[in-house]
């Protein structure tokens, strides 16, 4: 598929796109990987400009997007809260029609998924969605990436996510499994089932794909997935709920025991990181030979980068 048809668009959410064009996507990052580890360089981006509007804390999406941009000669700024306008003494609306006439593109980290839409909405570049707490979408695509580069095509794949079942990064997993038609299952407490609203959106784009989205209290059910995910339990700006997630969510630790029960001994281990070394994940799996979280964590710059390189 010609990315050609990808410029201008926004990335909010997998939703807005088809299966076929996140595998566009995926080969065009696995391209911008190889010609990185073959030391070419390229100027793709040489008289592009691209705001970085972080309302909550990045290591990894941060300097994704600034050295993605800034290595094919784009000029990325990171745009604090802290330092700009947004939603306080301006509108978003208005903030967006501003940078809109002075960038080629927005990256937008905060709260709320009606900011980063507003953004899109208003500002006439491409938006893209560094994490909301509705949605984490650049990092599912180089979660996707990892998967493949140890187990080939991710179609009819079986990807488990164990812990904080409602949160973004859980969310956006089922999104694009669906999409890819990958087998996608979340283990967590019935109190942190995912919004039935999106489940229901995900299951007949699943069925159209031939995979299934499962969702069950049963740590029994990792059995047979070739990738165990898992997550921060409180996610940034739920630190309040910390002490009642670590009750609900200690059962569902993902340690060497819950690792096996997967019955397979190829199963790889992914996070998105930050993680809560023997909160949500034992150091023994983590840093253990199953872990693939470095791959995935540089993926995210190869993702992003063909992300932009696709719509700017
Ligand atoms: N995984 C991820 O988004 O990491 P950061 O919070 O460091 O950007
Ligand atoms: N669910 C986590 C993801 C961090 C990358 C959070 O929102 O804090």
């Amino acid at each position: 598929m010609d990315t050609k048809t990808f410029k201008g668009r926004s990335l909010l959410t997998w939703l807005d796109y088809t299966g076929e064009e996140i595998r566009a996507l995926l080969d065009l990052s696995k391209q911008v990987k190889e010609e990185k580890k073959r030391g070419e360089t390229h100027q793709r981006f040489a008289g592009k400009t691209v705001a970085l509007i972080f309302e909550k804390h990045s290591t990894r999406t941060r300097s994704a997007f600034e050295t993605a941009v800034g290595e094919e000669g784009g000029y990325p700024v990171f745009l604090s809260p802290a330092d700009i306008h947004l939603g306080e003494k301006e509108t978003i609306e208005d903030t967006a029609r501003v940078l809109g006439r002075m960038y080629s593109a927005i990256q937008f980290r905060g709260y709320k998924q009606a900011t980063v839409e507003a953004l899109a909405k208003y500002s006439g570049v491409p938006v893209y969605n560094g994490l909301t707490d509705d949605y984490h979408p650049t990092q599912v695509l180089a979660d996707v990436q990892t998967i493949e580069e140890n187990f080939g095509p991710a179609k009819g794949k079986k990807l488990c996510f164990v812990g904080d079942g409602r949160n973004n990064v859980a969310r956006s997993l089922m999104v694009i499994s669906a999409k890819l038609g990958i087998h996608f299952t979340i283990v967590t407490p019935p109190s942190l089932n995912p919004d039935p609203v999106l489940v229901g959106k995900c299951e007949p784009l699943a069925a159209a794909t031939g995979s299934k989205i499962c969702v069950s209290a049963d740590t029994a059910e990792v059995e047979g997935a070739c990738a165990i995910y898992t997550d921060v339990w409180a996610s940034m700006g739920e630190e309040a709920k910390k002490a009642e997630r670590v009750t609900l969510l200690s059962p569902y630790q993902v340690n060497q025991t819950l690792m096996d029960k997967t019955g397979r001994r190829d199963t790889i281990f992914l996070h998105c990181l930050p993680a809560i070394r023997n909160e949500e994940v034992t150091a023994e799996v983590i840093d253990g030979p199953q872990t693939r979280v470095w791959d995935e964590a540089e993926n995210r710059k190869h993702t992003i980068k063909a992300i932009m390189l696709a719509t700017i």
